[in-house]
């Protein structure tokens, strides 16, 4: 392939894979399989390692983050980041209509443009000749941090524009959202191992896109929705037509908004949203409205930190009272203590709620919270509901602080908290039950063992006495879960059926399903890929662990003790005899052959692409490096070698291989 060919793949993959990209992301219509995508992903990654000449920063493989630190440096706003009024009432609303009015004169029309407010975090992003130049954080309003890194891995939001109708250089704002449903995996996931919970979808939001890591951001499918647009060449007067416009180019634009020709129709939009906001999968907060045209917005100008053109209608946050009946402390897997408010039952916004989670000892001694207080209750935007605030002066006199408890309310062992944790904990893992069964569910979920067994029937097993520890399982006897109400012998067969096909389930899943502290499935994944074997894993130092990319020293320590407790050993000891997976499977044509050697490829080859060269060093354990160093153990040469590599190459003394001796050592 001459350099032009290859600058024309290149140039080619990367459109179509924008393409598709945005098909899927931004309009949720996707034109091509996961798998051929990835596919030719793979392909663009190879010829751009093979010609760094062409790189750009807004490649779609860049995508993905990289494991280095971000620092994040401070950019001035060419454009200050302000803040809206907020208005609470329809009066409030009445009036801001009023204002503008008088300011803009009565006869002059205008209307209003109509838009959910997001609930996320802000960010500003420039486009340069179409392309992704910078994104920056709201700040303190007039800078913010540079955070570009982190927002190319948000899949919605375009690196490319599509079109030719942007202007050369324009800014656009929108606000960067988590989705419930991420949302709730991302926490699920951290209580499951052990790390502290998000409060909201808009506080994992600005978590994440703080993060110094960006392959790190990118795992947290962040969405953003864009709803303003700055510079000197817009398309239209019309705030909503050129939100409309920019959609051609690739940019999420929500179409729930509206073109109001007075303030009743703005009324009207609030109206609807108020009630329909409980269905959309993100949470809102209000709406925003805001003076359409750009001229009568430049007109009306700004007051301090607000423009006077826009302003935000805030949603109440649906709160009543009840009444504290009691606190009961649960004990999760981990043995992480979470105490919940017993209510008497309340209605709020469309639901009964008796319970409310009051997370940790700091948060009930920040309320002062009693047994037989009033208290408030909120569900905004929300999906769990919470107690906001204590009726204080309503109290009885003889009311008491809330103690929070010393021992585990079920297996009544001293609780603990380690420095810096907000919970307490019961550290007797393996004989407190709601540990043990927690572990239980752990294991057959379907993210682990995938085991077709309800909490329920865990729950019967564990009372009968037939299940002591999730190696259990593979002991069972149809006669013994026969005995449980509810079931015959096709729901026996089925459930064996299910324990059985579980012992297919792959190493790294095996792994995750053993619950180790801090061991969630992304971490099980690169501990089975680095150590191979349980063995490994087994007899790894806490420095070993440390050293496989993305593994800190709480994991490493927390991986380390497990192994070094004899009831965990006997547990795997059980679950090898059960004729579980405990090494990573071998893929047809994986060896070990070029294990730790580092090879460089170079130039064109005669029987085989770069690419195919790359995944032979690969599924036989080496590693393709790009550039020639010290390091590297093999130089593999084919015509056209370039000259500078060679130049290297000669310096430091590295064997030069050709293809066929390549061939030869993987037995090929
Ligand atoms: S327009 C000058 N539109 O709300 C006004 N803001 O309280 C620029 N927000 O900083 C903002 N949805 O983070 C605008 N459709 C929307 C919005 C929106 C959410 C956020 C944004 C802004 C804050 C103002």
């Amino acid at each position: 392939m001459t350099k032009q060919e290859a600058e024309n793949k290149i140039i080619s993959f990367r459109k179509k894979l924008s393409y598709h990209n945005h098909n899927y992301y931004v309009l949720s219509k996707p034109t091509i399989s996961d798998y051929d995508y990835d596919m030719m992903l793979k392909e663009l990654e190879a010829l751009e390692k093979e010609y760094p000449e062409f790189n750009d920063l807004n490649s779609p493989t860049l995508r993905v983050g990289s494991d280095k630190d971000n620092t994040f440096t401070q950019v001035k706003h060419e454009y200050p980041m302000l803040s809206l009024g907020n208005t609470y009432n329809f009066e409030e609303l009445s009036d801001f209509d009023n204002r503008i009015k008088k300011l803009i004169g009565e006869n002059t029309p205008y209307k209003y443009a109509c838009e959910l407010k997001y609930d996320g975090t802000a960010i500003s992003i420039k486009y340069k000749k179409g392309k992704f130049f910078q994104a920056i954080t709201r700040g303190d309003g007039t800078q913010g941090d540079d955070v570009s890194e982190n927002v190319r891995t948000i899949r919605s939001i375009p690196l490319q524009l599509q079109g030719n109708n942007f202007p050369d250089y324009f800014e656009i704002r929108g606000e960067i959202i988590m989705p419930h449903k991420i949302f709730s995996e991302l926490n699920k996931e951290r209580e499951d191992i052990g790390e502290q919970t998000f409060a909201n979808p808009r506080n994992a939001a600005s978590g994440s896109i703080k993060m110094k890591n960006s392959a790190e951001v990118a795992k947290r499918k962040l969405d953003a929705f864009l709803y303003i647009l700055l510079g000197e060449n817009l398309p239209s007067d019309s705030h909503i037509e050129n939100l409309n416009i920019a959609k051609t180019w690739g940019f999420k634009i929500s179409d729930n908004k509206k073109l109001a020709n007075n303030i009743n129709e703005v009324f009207d939009f609030i109206n609807y949203w108020d009630k329909e906001r409980k269905n959309l999968p993100y949470d809102i907060d209000g709406i925003v409205i805001k003076v359409d045209s750009k001229n009568l917005q430049d007109e009306l100008g700004f007051t301090g930190k607000s423009p006077r053109w826009a302003i935000s209608y805030k949603f109440k946050a649906e709160r009543v009272a009840s009444k504290l009946i009691s606190i009961d402390y649960q004990v999760g897997r981990t043995g992480a203590i979470t105490p919940v408010a017993n209510l008497e039952p309340i209605q709020l916004a469309g639901t009964t709620v008796k319970r409310a989670s009051l997370h940790n000892a700091d948060i009930i001694k920040e309320l002062d919270i009693r047994i037989n207080d009033t208290v408030f209750v909120e569900k905004g935007g929300e999906i769990i509901p919470k107690i906001v605030a204590v009726d204080k002066d309503n109290r009885s006199i003889f009311s008491e602080p809330t103690k929070y408890i010393t021992h585990c309310p079920k297996c009544k062992t001293k609780l603990k908290r380690e420095e810096g944790e907000a919970k307490h904990y019961c550290p007797n893992e393996f004989t407190c039950p709601p540990q043990i069964k927690g572990k239980m569910e752990h294991f057959v979920s379907r993210k682990a063992m995938d085991i077709n067994c309800g909490e329920a029937t865990i729950n019967a097993l564990f009372n009968a006495g037939h299940l002591k520890n999730i190696s259990d399982f593979y002991i069972l006897e149809s006669k013994q879960i026969l005995e449980l109400e509810g079931f015959k012998e096709k729901s026996v067969a089925n459930l064996l059926e299910s324990i059985e096909q579980s012992k297919k389930t792959p190493f790294e899943r095996v792994l995750f399903a053993l619950g180790i502290r801090f061991v969630g499935s992304t971490v099980a994944k690169l501990l089975a890929k680095n150590f191979k074997t349980i063995e490994n894993i087994e007899k790894a130092s806490i420095e070993e662990l440390i050293k496989v990319d993305e593994i800190g020293e709480r994991i490493a320590k927390s991986v380390f003790s497990f192994f070094r407790d004899e009831r965990n050993i006997k547990i795997i000891y059980n679950l090898k005899n059960a004729g579980l997976q405990f090494k990573s499977e071998k893929i047809e044509g994986e060896t070990d052959i070029l294990k730790g050697k580092k090879i460089v490829i170079s130039g064109t080859f005669e029987k085989h692409s770069r690419n195919d060269l790359k995944k032979m060093i690969e599924q036989n354990a080496g590693k393709n490096t790009s550039s020639v160093s010290k390091s590297t153990d093999y130089f593999l040469a084919g015509d056209k070698v370039g000259p500078s590599k060679l130049e290297k190459v000669e310096k430091f003394k590295i064997p030069i291989i050709s293809e066929n001796d390549f061939l030869k050592m993987i037995n090929k």
